[in-house]
C-alpha cells in the first residue's frame, strides 16, 4: 500500500513530468528551432508567478497508429490563467514538443474550458499557437476539435478580447481560430499561416513558394492583411501582446484601464499648427498630429505596414483609451480604397465593441478611381467602413485637418453618420471634389471656348478654392461644431471625451444588420 508520503512522491513526479512530457530532447530541439516552449512563453508573457494550470494530468484517448503506446501529460497544449499587469487573462499555448503541438479531441476539450471561463468571468483570451494542425491520427475527431473552439471564438467575438499569437506553423482550417480572433500578432521567421502548404500549391496550381514567402509574418502583414502585429522575436512578441492588452477591457462589460496621466489633458501642442502645408498637393506625416495628440506621444499602430494609406492604433488621452483611424496624405494622398477601408472599418467595430471612444483625423481626397478598385470591390468594401462608422455607438470625435472630399467626407466619421463632435482645422477643405476636378466638370464648356484655356481654368479653380476649399461653409451648417487652431487640439479631444462619458446612443432592436461583406 502506498504511504501518504509515497502518495506525495508521486504527485511531484507527475507534475515534474507533465513540465516537460516530452522529454529534455524535445526541448532542446524546440529550442534549437529558435522557439521557446510553451509553458515557457505563458511565463514570458504574464506577471511572474501568477500562472496557475489547469488539466495538466489530461491525455489522448487514442489508440491508432501507436499512439496507445504513447502518452503525453496535458497532451499538447498548455492551458491556464494568470494576470497581465494585475489582470486575469485565460491562456492556452500548445506545446509543439508533443506531437507537433497537433490538435486532438483531448487538447480541444482542453482549449475548450479555458475558453468557457474566460467568457463566464469576463476576461481575455490569449491563445499561442504552434501546431502541425489537425492530429492525423485521430482523424475526423480533431476536426471536430476543432470546429468547437471555432463556434466558441465566434460565440465570444465582441463580449471578450481575443489576441491570438503565432510562433510557429499554424495551417489548414487551424488558421481560422486566430483569424476569427480579435487580433494576431506573429513573430517574423519563425511563424508561418496558410490554408494549404507549398506541396499542394505546388501540385495543384504549379506555383513555387517558400512557406516563409507564402505565409510568414511579412507576408500576412504586408500583403494579405491577416497579421495585426509583426515581432521581431519572441521577446518582442511577449512585449507587444503586453502593450496591446493595455489598450484593451476585460470584457465588453468594462471599460478600459483607466491610467493615472501626469501629461497635461489641454497641453498646447504648437508644432501642429505648422503641420499642413500651403500646397493642397504636398503630403505630410499624420503620425505628428496623432503623437502629438496622445499622451506622451505613445502610438500603439494596428497593422503599420498595411493599407499604410489609412493609420489605426491606440493611444490615450488623459489616461483613457481611444482608437485612432487616421487618413495618410504621405501614402496615395490618404485616399481609400478596398484596403484601406476593410483595415479601417475591422478596427473601428474592434473599438466598438469594447468601449473605445474614436478619434478620427480626416484628409481624405476620396476614393482611389481605377478598374483595379472597381473590379476589386470599392463598392462593398468603402461601405464596410461607412458602415462601421455609423453603427458604432462609442464617443466618436473627428477632426477635419485638410481635404475632406466626397463620399469620403461622409465615411470618415461625419456629424451625418452621427459623429458627437466634428471639428476642423482652419485649414480644412470640405468640398464635394477638388477644385480641379470641380472646375473641370462644371466649367469644361467655357474653359474650351476661352481664348487662354489655361489662364481661364487658373482663375476659375482660384475661384472655387476661395469660396469653397475652407471649413466655414460645412461650419456654417453645423456640420462642424467649431473651427480650432491645430495646436488646441489635444485639449478638445480630452473636452469632448469627458462630455460624452456617458454618452447613451440606444439601437432599435435587431438580431443583427447585414453588414456588406
Ligand atoms: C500528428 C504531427 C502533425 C500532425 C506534425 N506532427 N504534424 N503529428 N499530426 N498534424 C509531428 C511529426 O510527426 C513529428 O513527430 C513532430 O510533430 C514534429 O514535426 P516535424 O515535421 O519534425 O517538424 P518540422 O520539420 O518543424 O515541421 C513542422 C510542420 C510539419 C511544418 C508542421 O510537421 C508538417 O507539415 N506537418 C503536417 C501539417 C499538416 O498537414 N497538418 C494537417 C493540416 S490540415 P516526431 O515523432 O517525428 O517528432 C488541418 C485541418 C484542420 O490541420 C482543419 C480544421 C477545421
Amino acid at each position: 500500500m502506498k504511504t501518504r508520503s509515497d502518495k506525495y512522491a508521486e504527485l511531484r513526479a507527475k507534475r515534474a513530468q507533465a513540465y516537460a512530457p516530452a522529454g529534455a530532447e524535445a526541448v532542446d530541439r524546440q529550442h534549437a528551432r529558435g522557439k521557446r516552449t510553451a509553458r515557457e512563453r505563458v511565463e514570458a508573457l504574464v506577471d511572474e508567478g501568477s500562472f496557475l494550470e489547469l488539466d495538466r494530468f489530461v491525455v489522448h484517448r487514442t489508440n491508432a497508429f501507436g499512439l496507445d503506446e504513447k502518452e503525453f501529460l496535458g497532451d499538447g497544449v498548455v492551458t491556464g490563467h494568470a494576470t497581465i499587469d494585475g489582470r486575469q487573462v485565460f491562456l492556452f499555448s500548445q506545446d509543439f514538443t508533443v506531437l507537433g503541438g497537433s490538435l486532438g479531441e483531448a487538447f480541444a476539450e482542453k482549449v475548450c474550458k479555458v475558453m468557457d471561463l474566460a467568457v463566464r468571468t469576463g476576461s481575455p483570451l490569449v491563445g499561442i499557437n504552434d501546431s502541425g494542425g489537425a492530429r492525423i491520427q485521430e482523424g475526423v475527431v480533431s476536426l471536430g476539435g476543432y470546429a468547437e473552439i471555432f463556434w466558441r471564438n465566434v460565440a465570444a467575438s465582441g463580449v471578450i478580447p481575443q489576441i491570438s499569437l503565432i510562433a510557429g506553423p499554424c495551417a489548414g482550417g487551424a488558421v481560422y481560430s486566430p483569424a476569427i480572433t480579435d487580433f494576431i500578432l506573429m513573430t517574423d521567421k519563425i511563424s508561418q499561416m496558410f490554408i494549404t502548404g507549398p506541396e499542394i500549391i505546388k501540385t495543384v496550381t504549379g506555383e513555387e513558394v517558400s512557406f516563409e514567402d507564402l505565409g510568414g509574418a511579412m507576408t500576412h502583414a504586408t500583403r494579405s492583411g491577416v497579421a495585426h502585429l509583426v515581432a521581431s522575436d519572441e521577446d518582442n512578441l511577449m512585449d507587444l501582446t503586453r502593450a496591446l492588452f493595455s489598450f484593451v477591457p476585460q470584457s465588453n462589460r468594462e471599460r478600459p484601464v483607466r491610467y493615472d496621466c501626469d501629461d497635461d489633458p489641454q497641453r498646447s501642442v504648437p508644432a501642429l499648427d505648422e503641420l499642413v502645408p500651403d500646397s493642397p498637393a504636398q503630403p505630410y506625416d499624420m503620425h505628428s498630429a496623432i503623437e502629438g495628440v496622445v499622451d506622451y506621444g505613445d502610438f500603439l499602430e494596428i497593422q503599420p505596414l498595411y493599407a499604410q494609406n489609412i493609420v489605426c492604433g491606440f493611444g490615450r488621452i488623459n489616461g483613457e483609451t481611444v482608437g485612432i483611424v487616421a487618413n495618410q496624405p504621405n501614402v496615395l494622398a490618404g485616399v481609400l480604397d478596398t484596403r484601406s477601408s476593410v483595415k479601417a472599418a475591422r478596427f473601428v467595430r474592434f473599438c466598438d465593441a469594447f468601449n473605445i471612444a474614436l478619434v478620427t483625423f480626416v484628409d481624405v481626397p476620396g476614393f482611389l478611381p481605377g478598374t483595379d478598385q472597381e473590379y476589386g470591390g470599392i463598392i462593398l468594401h468603402g461601405a464596410k467602413l461607412l458602415y462601421a462608422f455609423a453603427e458604432a455607438t462609442v464617443p466618436k470625435i473627428t477632426i477635419i485637418t485638410r481635404k475632406a472630399y466626397g463620399g469620403a467626407y461622409d465615411v470618415m466619421a461625419s456629424k451625418h453618420i452621427r459623429a458627437d463632435l466634428n471639428l476642423a482645422w482652419p485649414t480644412a477643405e470640405i468640398a464635394v471634389m477638388g477644385a480641379e476636378g470641380a472646375v473641370k466638370t462644371i466649367f469644361r464648356r467655357d474653359i474650351a471656348a476661352a481664348a487662354n484655356p489655361e489662364a481661364k481654368m487658373q482663375e476659375l479653380v482660384d475661384e472655387y478654392t476661395e469660396r469653397f476649399a475652407n471649413p466655414y461653409i460645412a461650419a456654417q451648417r453645423g456640420y462642424v461644431d467649431d473651427v480650432i487652431e491645430a495646436s488646441a487640439t489635444r485639449g478638445a479631444i480630452a473636452t469632448g471625451l469627458e462630455m460624452l462619458r456617458d454618452k447613451r446612443a440606444p439601437r432599435p432592436k435587431r438580431k443583427h444588420g447585414n453588414i456588406p461583406l
